[in-house]
């Protein structure tokens, strides 16, 4: 058996984690062979990839990114690409490939294994918005290195009775900013669920002042939406007009909209952070890395049974095996949650 390895879409502290899992149990266990796809799904176009021996993956358990590259191409974007990547693994030799990714790759991931080349997925995304999993191996990462921030933002908001705005990466759902947010203590959390008002914003950081408190922490997620009075559903803050092969246009900035707001309406000192690739870099926490090798040996686990179509997920405490095309569906905030964050507001 030869197993074809890539990981797309943006990277994610615990890829090497994985790498490492399936690379140890396909050769130790099974007796298989692992090549690594450079590059995303473009490794498969051009025939770039490397056989993973033990020695390539030693050492890479703690390390941040992928060693074997990443991108965002997607092969459904023009015709007769993603017949190509069919007809070049078979030529390889090989049997079945494991992605792993996002959305995005996930999807792809599920079209070509209809296209009838074999394929398994694994859930990776700071964002932990992937749908058919409890968890994406990445997320507790992202925020334990925003809570940290956000602890330093704190100090340095209070010595100087500042307003601080935290923008936070979260492009269709806000789960690092509420578990970040309420983890740190912020005074107010704005996430992509739920489009806000600067005025409700400001209202509640005046009740704050009022109760005696001279400085505020505003979490804020990238994809939040801004309202204006009578738009419900809010406007979503762009950096450039162009998209990526996904059609994902890139965010960031409202973290500046809002301080600028939030200094205007209440008079406070306001200062702005935006945490962005940091959330992504450097090694993974424990969980991250646990999670990450249970998700590769399940893979290898799947394979083995020729189970393919699916993706490995956790479910509670258990990893677990579920379609796909589940990875799909968002996995928005659950609002339970945000209420309970929304007690320590103001
Ligand atoms: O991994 C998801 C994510 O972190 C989003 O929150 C963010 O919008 C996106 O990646 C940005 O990634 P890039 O700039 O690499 O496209």
């Amino acid at each position: 058996m030869r197993i074809g390895l890539l990981t797309g879409g943006g990277d994610c502290p615990g890829l090497n984690a994985v790498i490492r899992a399936v690379v140890r149990k396909s050769l130790v266990h099974y007796g298989w062979e692992v090549y690594g796809i450079r590059n995303g799904w473009a490794g498969f176009l051009n025939n770039n990839f490397i056989e993973l021996t033990l020695e390539s993956v030693s050492g890479i358990l703690p390390k941040g990114g992928t060693i074997l590259g990443t991108s965002r191409t997607n092969p459904f974007k023009k015709e007769g690409v993603a017949e190509t990547i069919v007809a070049n693994a078979k030529e390889m030799g090989i049997d079945a490939t494991v992605a792993i990714g996002g959305e995005d790759t996930l999807g792809v991931a599920s079209r070509l294994n209809k296209l009838g080349m074999p394929t398994v997925g694994i859930p990776k995304t700071i964002d932990n918005d992937l749908g058919g999993t409890d968890y994406t191996f990445g997320f507790d990462t992202a925020i334990n290195i925003a809570t940290e921030a956000i602890d330093r933002l704190h100090t340095t908001a209070e010595s100087h009775h500042r307003v601080m705005v935290v923008e936070v990466m979260g492009r269709h759902a806000g789960w690092i900013a509420v578990h970040a947010g309420i983890a740190g203590g912020a005074d107010v959390i704005l996430i992509p669920e739920k489009p806000f008002l600067a005025a409700d914003v400001c209202d509640l950081i005046k009740r704050r002042h009022d109760r005696g408190k001279s400085f505020s922490i505003v979490v804020v997620a990238e994809g939040a939406k801004f309202q204006h009075e009578g738009d419900v559903d809010g406007s979503l803050i762009t950096q450039d007009v162009e998209v990526d092969d996904f059609g994902h246009v890139r965010l960031g900035g409202i973290g500046n909209i809002l301080g600028r707001e939030i200094e205007r309406q209440t008079g406070f000192e306001t200062r702005v952070s935006v945490l962005g690739y940091v959330q992504r870099g450097g090694t993974p926490t424990a969980f991250d890395r646990v999670l990450a090798t249970r998700f590769g040996v399940k893979a290898c686990e799947l394979v083995e049974k020729g189970d393919f179509g699916k993706m490995v997920a956790l479910k509670g405490n258990k990893i677990k095996a579920v379609d796909m095309d589940e990875a799909l569906k968002m996995k928005l905030v659950d609002m339970d949650l945000y209420e309970l964050a929304s007690i320590f507001f103001g």
